[in-house]
């Protein structure tokens, strides 16, 4: 059998894309193991969904401030990550800013996923922002994560077209089909070695 790539997924919320990566990796078509899910957010869907998948899982106090994690927060975030054995790290709607010691403890190996064709529209709600701009086309983008808010390297984008009577709901919904394709199907061209991260722009 070879081998298996291990990957922690970090989520706030419902956690749709994280059983994304879960059901990829039961099927074999991600050659990975979740061998941590960690939440900022203590009732997140998300942890009750890894506890259903007996996956091992885990609520971290993000600390004071509301849009990133303070310093002993991102202690224990790396220590837990660490201890795990992850090798990637997979952010499924993680509502937090990562800095500092953070992307340094594991350079180039958190991945994001982010639901517009970046650099289009970062930041928040971005179907719902692309949806008052107007725009025809949208749809998700898996990026490396940096300093900056959605601004990483991209690995790879899937597009959904914006069709007539959409409302921001309508249009996340299919952005949202098409990101639990895109994600896993990103993460296995990268660990089969289909993307090289040294080349990226
Ligand atoms: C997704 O739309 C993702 O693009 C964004 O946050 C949302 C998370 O949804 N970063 P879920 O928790 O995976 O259902």
């Amino acid at each position: 059998m070879s081998r298996k790539t291990k990957i922690a997924v970090l989520g706030s919320g419902r956690g749709s894309n994280f059983v994304s990566l879960a059901n990829a990796c039961n099927d074999g078509s991600l050659p990975a193991e979740i061998v941590m899910v960690i939440s900022d957010v203590k009732d997140a869907r998300i942890l009750q969904l890894a506890q259903e998948l007996r996956l091992p899982s885990k609520f971290i106090e993000p600390g004071k401030y509301r849009t990133k994690l303070d310093e002993t927060a991102e202690t224990d975030y790396v220590a837990t990550l660490l201890n795990s054995g992850a090798e990637w790290v997979a952010l499924a709607g993680f509502m937090r800013i990562l800095k500092g010691d953070f992307l340094r403890a594991f350079e180039q190996k958190v991945i994001n996923i982010h639901p517009s064709l970046l650099p289009a529209f970062p930041g928040l709600e971005a179907w719902k922002q692309a949806h008052e701009y107007g725009v025809r086309v949208s749809g998700c983008t898996v990026h490396l994560v940096d300093h900056g808010i959605d601004t990483g390297s991209i690995l790879a984008q899937g597009v959904v077209p914006v069709i007539e009577g959409d409302t921001p709901e309508s249009l996340h919904r299919r952005i949202q089909e098409e990101e639990h394709k895109l994600y896993p199907r990103t993460l296995a061209r990268l660990f089969n070695g289909e993307i090289s991260i040294g080349q990226l722009v």
